[in-house]
């Protein structure tokens, strides 16, 4: 017989849902940093509505992504980017998809925006399949903490990407909300 799977619903965060959102990161990340993280980058210019998202499951939060605003830094100039941070799933609700989901969604999202590309710190082995590529190969850099990888450093490019823009190419400048994370 066919497994059944309970379907996954992708929508934008509202403010209800706020608190059961600081119980998923908090529980996925086991500390409240990225739980704070989270509460910043919504009080902040950079907070994008639209990009933040719930997955929810038998009608609870599950899952929660942000792509919000940063700086890239190139040589002639600084433009705002995507950067898609933090990522979180419940844990009694990991390896089902809900990640997956959250990802694709959001990216799809940037794309219809016309956002070049999203930018994001994380595991290049779960990155990759949603199309991420180590952004040093394309003259983007991230900062990234001792311990991280490389490869750590991602760049997914979008429909709208031109290769000749050369302010597509330099530093990531994250925004004043990121400080101390
Ligand atoms: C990382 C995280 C968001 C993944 O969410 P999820 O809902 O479990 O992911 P999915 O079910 O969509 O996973 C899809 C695949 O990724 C793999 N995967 C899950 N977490 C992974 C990780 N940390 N590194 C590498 N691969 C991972 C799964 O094995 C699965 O592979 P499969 O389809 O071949 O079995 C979730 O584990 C989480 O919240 N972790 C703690 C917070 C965190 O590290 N966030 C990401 C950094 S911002």
């Amino acid at each position: 017989m066919e497994e059944e799977h309970t379907p996954i619903v992708i929508r934008p965060e509202s403010s209800d849902d706020h608190s059961v959102i600081r119980d998923v990161v908090a529980a996925a990340f086991d500390s409240d940093v990225e739980a704070d993280l989270v509460d910043r980058i919504r009080a902040s210019p950079e907070y994008v509505p639209d990009m933040a998202l719930v997955a929810e499951v038998d009608g609870d939060v599950v899952g929660h992504v942000m792509v919000s605003g940063a700086v890239l830094r190139s040589a002639m100039t600084d433009r705002r980017i995507s950067m898609l941070s933090p990522l979180s799933v419940r844990p009694d609700r990991q390896r089902a998809g809900v990640g997956s989901a959250l990802v694709r969604a959001v990216l799809a999202l940037a794309d219809e925006r016309g956002e070049p590309l999203v930018v994001v710190e994380g595991s290049p082995d779960y990155y990759r399949r949603f199309g991420f590529e180590h952004s040093a190969s394309h003259g983007i850099e991230i900062d990234l903490p001792d311990w991280a990888p490389p490869e750590a450093e991602q760049v997914d490019l979008l429909s709208s990407f031109d290769p000749d823009d050369a302010t597509l190419r330099g530093k990531v400048i994250y925004p004043p909300a990121f400080d101390g994370v």
